[in-house]
């Protein structure tokens, strides 16, 4: 590792390099903050070690200077004893930690290495947000979104189908949005449609088009958004309400990859990589023969599961000063941020409505937010829904089924109600759990 120790008095400055070059760390040294700021330019340095009562440039400067040129590094101030002042103020403005004359040694190897291995994980993680791609509109910091969106990069190179699922709220769209930007096509039109919103009797000309003349009311020709999200994506939103005759036309169009406007005669080839969302259950929905098993397949080909928003607590975070940042300054608060407390109580609360919900109550706290802190009253979570009832071991004369049954009920609303992955955490097959389903009336 590689450290820079900035200190005006030459005693101090050779005392801590020479320490710290027996514990094996390659050192360079500055005589004040003008010096710091050259040796940075040149040389690439994992941490900063500073003195704040400097000549010329002190300490303070030194910390701007690094914080303007966008130089991250972690920095540790050592400052004399009665500058705790001074070093308070440093570390607001950015400082890692400070240690005060004279200090013992094996203290700063250990701040040194807390320093650098947070700061190491700050850059991984920089760099990786970076690799990514991600703009300003998709927040991701939590380990479990980060890896899906690494995956969802790979997949957007190529033109495979991808279907993602998710319950309501937990960011289906965006991340249709974020696999068109990363893929071949993303110079092409993104075109989402709602297939729960269209009439039955209209989807077909609304998905392909018609021609003039198709049916009553169609004096014009049309294109449907098949061909208008030609060369680009076409995101068919809650494909699980789509209509079963209308799932064979569509399967019909993605294995030819041509279609026919409703009324017309030629076959007009499309050129487009589809993308599919719901939050239902599709396995279930084709065992309950409403959603076709080929179409299901044909669609299922990479699949991604969003995690709800309580399983990301990073997310939780990360999206909330988002929020914040961004409905503060459209209320003339840009100054709000959140207290330690209510942080964590959105940290405990369950979200049903998962970000979406996150983002409504983070615009609700802003409003009541009077001075630069939301606190947790503002976040109006007393009406939190109870987290599922957990059985009481201490409850007395419980038979068997109650606690069989009780417990089964859970393991099912974790798994949204998914029999295959219920019956792989109770540790049974999938017949026994719909025997028991049946047999305890969890129906
Ligand atoms: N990772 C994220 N970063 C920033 N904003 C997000 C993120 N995920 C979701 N949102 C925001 O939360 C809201 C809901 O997201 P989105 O519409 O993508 O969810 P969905 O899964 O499609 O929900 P539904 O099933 O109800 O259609 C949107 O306003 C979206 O901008
Ligand atoms: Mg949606």
């Amino acid at each position: 590792l590689k450290v820079l120790v900035v200190d005006d008095e030459l005693n101090v400055r050779e005392s801590i390099r020479k320490f710290l070059e027996i514990e094996k760390f390659d050192v360079g040294t500055a005589v004040d903050g003008n010096d710091a700021v050259e040796k940075l330019s040149s040389e690439v340095f994992d941490l900063v070690l500073t003195d704040l009562r400097m000549p010329n440039m002190d300490g303070h400067g030194l910390m701007e200077w690094i914080n303007e040129a966008g130089i991250k590094i972690p920095i540790i101030i050592i400052s004399a004893h009665g500058d705790i002042q001074d070093a308070v103020k440093a570390m607001k403005a950015g400082a890692f930690d400070y240690l005060t004359k004279p200090f013992d040694p094996d203290e700063l190897i250990l701040r040194m290495n807390r320093a650098v291995e947070t700061g190491a994980f700050q850059k991984s993680r920089e760099i990786d947000q970076m690799s990514l791609g991600l703009k300003d509109d998709l927040i991701a910091e939590d380990p479990l979104m980060l890896e899906i969106l690494t995956n969802a990069k790979q997949a957007a190179a190529s033109f495979a189908s991808i279907l993602i699922t998710g319950s309501s709220g937990t960011g289906k769209e965006v991340m249709a949005r974020y696999i068109h930007e990363q893929s071949s096509v993303s110079n092409g039109p993104f075109v989402p449609v709602n297939l729960g919103s269209i009439p039955e009797s209209l989807a077909e000309s609304e998905l392909f088009g018609h021609e003039r003349g198709a049916f009553t009311g169609a004096d014009k020709q049309r294109r449907g958004y098949f061909e208008l999200a030609n060369n680009g994506t076409l995101f068919l939103d809650e494909i699980g309400e789509m209509p079963l005759n209308m799932q064979v036309k569509l399967l019909r169009v993605l294995q030819e990859r041509k279609l026919q406007r409703v009324g017309g005669t030629i076959q007009i080839p499309v050129h487009l990589r589809i993308i599919a969302a719901t939050n239902k259950n599709l396995e279930e929905e084709v065992r309950e023969k409403r959603f076709r098993e080929d179409l299901f397949y044909r669609l299922n080909v990479v699949r991604f599961e969003l995690p709800a928003l309580r399983e990301r607590p990073k997310d939780i975070e990360a999206l909330s000063s988002f929020f914040i940042q961004k409905f503060g300054k459209l209320m003339g608060k840009p100054d709000l941020s959140l207290s330690e407390p209510a942080l964590k109580q959105l940290q405990n609360y369950d979200f049903p409505g998962n970000v979406r919900e996150l983002e409504n109550i983070i615009e609700r706290a802003c409003i009541f937010a009077s001075d630069s802190q939301i606190q947790s009253n503002h976040l109006g979570l007393s009406t939190m829904r109870p987290l599922e009832k957990e059985i009481e071991f201490t409850e007395q004369n419980l038979q068997l089924w109650e606690i069989e049954k009780a417990y089964i009920k859970k393991v099912l609303s974790e798994q949204r109600s998914n029999r295959t992955k219920t019956a792989e955490v109770l540790g049974i097959s999938r017949q026994t759990l719909i025997r028991k389903i049946q047999e305890l009336d969890l129906e």
